[in-house]
């Protein structure tokens, strides 16, 4: 049940923020129609599809897989349904300590090897004839640490010791499997499902939604609405800026009286870094790498060693990695691992591109 707030413009704030799961996805129910059927032979005890998701920033992609994750252990305990962000979990025994975790099994202090592990969870799931379904967002993460082997360990694990497991890959990078190893694509092979941008009056129908559960009655109407919706359509169709374009609006407003206005939502646009809200505060670092990347005229991209050299004087190699890793995360720029050794032989090579246009930094 959320929870009301007691005055202002907010019912519940906290419904407008990106980690809310919503109750049922709006206009996605061909896609989860899709994901149910592909998954539905483990309530049998059978072996599910694996599936590729895959589409562009704020389609909704994480929303229905965590939807269909929770739904999967509300409806039947015994299949094993893990949700893992790859960002945070991006090796092979962060993920393998995830299911571990989710399925109750506990560890010794001292931790235990990836192999270990994954015995472990084996060996528990054919125990209690369980199924394992595994969704694996923000996939690129896992391939970007050439981490991705995790998939074919799984799908092998299925066919060699008669478990069920079915894996869930998800990604905003349409041609992610091209790049992998033809061995992991062979026996993880998925049914690739894209979700598209949504289209304007899509957009509505989920803010109209959200904001009957967000805003108290008579604060907003079709026409705050309609102003968020296309904003965000014309942005690329982002559902995350439709709702943060709404939440701003609406802290305007809950300030400035009790209604939302045509001001408050214009003033939402205009909010620094709106026109990407990826760009939103970033720290003297991230500054600093972007402007180098935008000085970088020929467009082509910067080696990671000389971005790190750049660096040198603001701060360490270490942060500096991090700090990349960050922003290609938050869709600011891309890392591409290049072949070979970089010049002066520090190991495996990273090309750093500036993903998109950063305006209002
Ligand atoms: N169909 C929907 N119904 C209701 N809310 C939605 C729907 N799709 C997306 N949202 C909302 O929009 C926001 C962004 O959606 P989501 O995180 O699922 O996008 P994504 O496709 O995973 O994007 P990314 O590629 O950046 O990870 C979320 O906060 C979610 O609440
Ligand atoms: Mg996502």
């Amino acid at each position: 049940m959320a929870h009301v707030e007691s005055e202002g413009i907010f019912t519940s704030e906290a419904t407008l923020s990106p980690e809310f799961v919503p109750e049922t996805p709006i206009h996605r129910e061909s896609q989860l129609q899709l994901i149910e059927d592909a998954l539905k032979p483990a309530l049998a005890n059978k072996r599910p599809d694996n599936l590729f998701l895959f589409g562009p920033t704020g389609a909704g992609k994480t929303t229905c897989a965590k939807f269909t994750c929770k739904q999967l252990s509300e409806y039947k305990p015994s299949v094993y349904s893990t949700y893992i962000n790859c960002w945070e979990f991006n090796t092979r025994l962060a993920v393998l300590s995830q299911i571990a975790g989710a399925i109750g099994i506990g560890f010794p202090r001292r931790g235990l090897a990836g192999d270990e592990v994954f015995s472990r969870i084996i060996e528990m799931t054919k125990k209690n004839k369980s199924t394992i379904i595994v969704f694996l967002d923000e996939f690129d993460q896992l391939c970007l640490k050439k981490e991705e082997g995790i998939v074919y360990d799984l799908t092998r694990a299925g066919e060699n010791h008669g478990v069920n497991i079915g894996i869930v890959c998800i990604s905003n990078k349409s041609n992610l499997l091209d790049t992998i190893d033809k061995r992991i694509l062979s026996s993880f092979s998925p049914l690739r499902l894209e979700f598209q941008k949504y289209s304007p009056s899509e957009l509505k129908d989920i803010l109209r939604e959200r904001a009957k559960i967000a805003l108290r009655p008579g604060s907003w109407n079709e026409e705050v609405i309609g102003l968020c919706a296309g904003h965000a359509a014309k942005l690329g169709g982002d559902c995350r800026i439709a709702l943060r374009c709404l939440w701003r609006a609406a802290r305007f407003a809950d300030r400035d009286g009790i209604k939302i206005t045509e001001q408050h939502i214009r003033s939402a646009f205009e909010e620094k870094g709106e026109q990407n809200e990826n760009t939103v505060a970033l720290n003297e670092v991230e500054k600093k790498i972007v402007e180098l990347l935008q000085a970088n005229e020929n467009g082509n991209g910067m080696q990671s060693g000389k971005m790190y050299e750049l660096l040198q004087k603001i701060t360490s190699e270490r942060t500096a990695r991090n700090t990349l890793n960050s922003l290609a995360q938050r869709n600011i720029l891309e890392i591409i691992e290049v072949e070979g050794k970089e010049i002066g032989g520090r190991g495996k090579s990273r090309l750093i591109k500036l993903k998109q246009k950063t305006t209002g930094i």
